[in-house]
């Protein structure tokens, strides 16, 4: 219900959020081969980590698979945001499938990474979560080579052949504080680390935690609209609790449980990297609905980045 003393609730709603430029750009790339080739088109994992999208896209006409065994041989596949490994490639080209790459630019620019530390004989440690498909991809450009850490503790008691040829490279939707302590324990152990300049955490995850970081000691609640696989969603959850402050994700406007708005009065509103605006537009339709609701935007910074969609959707 309203907050008990019948005052308008506040909404802080953190900018930027929602859709970055890979993710729109994977969206958009089903679309046009969906527009182009009509349906079934086959798509390798979920395009990007939201169960809205995929529902729509499948609604479509998009079939997602898990693994190419279930494409059939010649068709035309998509591979997803979070990038694949060269093993996929292969595997595509002996089923001859028709690729359309979806994988982010800036995904990409790490897999060239990994490929260029691992040339040059260095162990690659890549600092990501086990499981995640992008861990998953990364790791692919040099199996032998690489190894994942998690955490400080790990990267401290990390044994590898030569310590003198250690490099790193991060997922790119971790958070930034976590990272950097893991990236420090790292150089302790192996003080002739090389790495990508900074790390490989994108703009659009650096810029949706530090406009989260920006709400949430002013809030009484933090809500973060993104699916429970989206990495960059998990993390803006986290960073608010990190600041003291209950925050919870939610597929949209229906995960709300109405006790978590008991006394809330400053809301804290965000959305991962992979959620539409609309979710976001219908939370706040939501709350509007059970009282008096002013929104106050606060802007960490405006983005600007798009990206080119790729070569085989191209309009001439
Ligand atoms: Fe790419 Fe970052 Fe989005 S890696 S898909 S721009 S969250």
């Amino acid at each position: 219900g309203p907050p008990v003393d019948g005052s308008v609730r506040t909404v802080l709603l953190a900018s930027p959020r929602s859709l970055c430029a890979g993710v729109e750009r994977a969206i958009e790339t089903v679309e046009r081969v969906l527009a182009d080739r009509g349906a079934p088109v086959y798509v390798r994992k979920q395009i990007v980590h939201n169960v809205h999208v995929v529902a729509d896209l499948r609604r479509r006409g998009a079939v997602f698979v898990e693994e190419l065994d279930e494409v059939p041989d010649g068709e035309t596949v998509v591979f997803s945001a979070h990038g694949v490994s060269p093993a996929v490639r292969a595997q595509a080209g002996r089923k001859g499938l028709r690729v359309v790459d979806a994988t982010c630019p800036l995904v990409t620019k790490v897999h060239v990474e990994a490929r260029r530390f691992a040339a040059r004989g260095d162990t690659v440690v890549l600092i990501g979560h086990a499981g995640h498909e992008e861990v998953e991809g990364t790791l692919g450009e040099a199996p032998r080579q690489s190894v994942l850490v998690q955490t400080p503790a790990e990267a401290a008691a990390l044994e590898v052949d030569d310590p003198a040829r250690v490099s790193y490279l991060t997922q790119t939707t971790l958070a930034v504080d976590e990272t950097s302590e893991v990236i420090e324990a790292l150089r302790d152990r192996f003080p002739a680390l090389s790495g990508p300049g900074s790390d490989d955490i994108c703009y659009a995850t650096t810029n949706r935690q530090h406009a989260v970081a920006g709400i949430a000691a002013a809030a009484d609640l933090v809500l973060v609209v993104g699916s429970v696989n989206s990495s960059n969603s998990v993390r803006l959850v986290e960073l608010a609790r990190r600041q003291g402050t209950p925050a919870y994700l939610i597929d949209d406007a229906g995960g709300i449980e109405p006790g978590w708005l008991r006394g809330a009065r400053v809301i804290g509103l965000s959305a991962g990297a992979s959620a539409p605006h609309h979710l976001v537009e219908e939370v706040i339709a939501f709350l509007r609905g059970l009282g008096p609701l002013r929104v106050r935007e606060h802007r960490h910074t405006t983005e600007t980045v798009r990206f080119a969609p790729p070569k085989e959707v191209r309009t001439p």
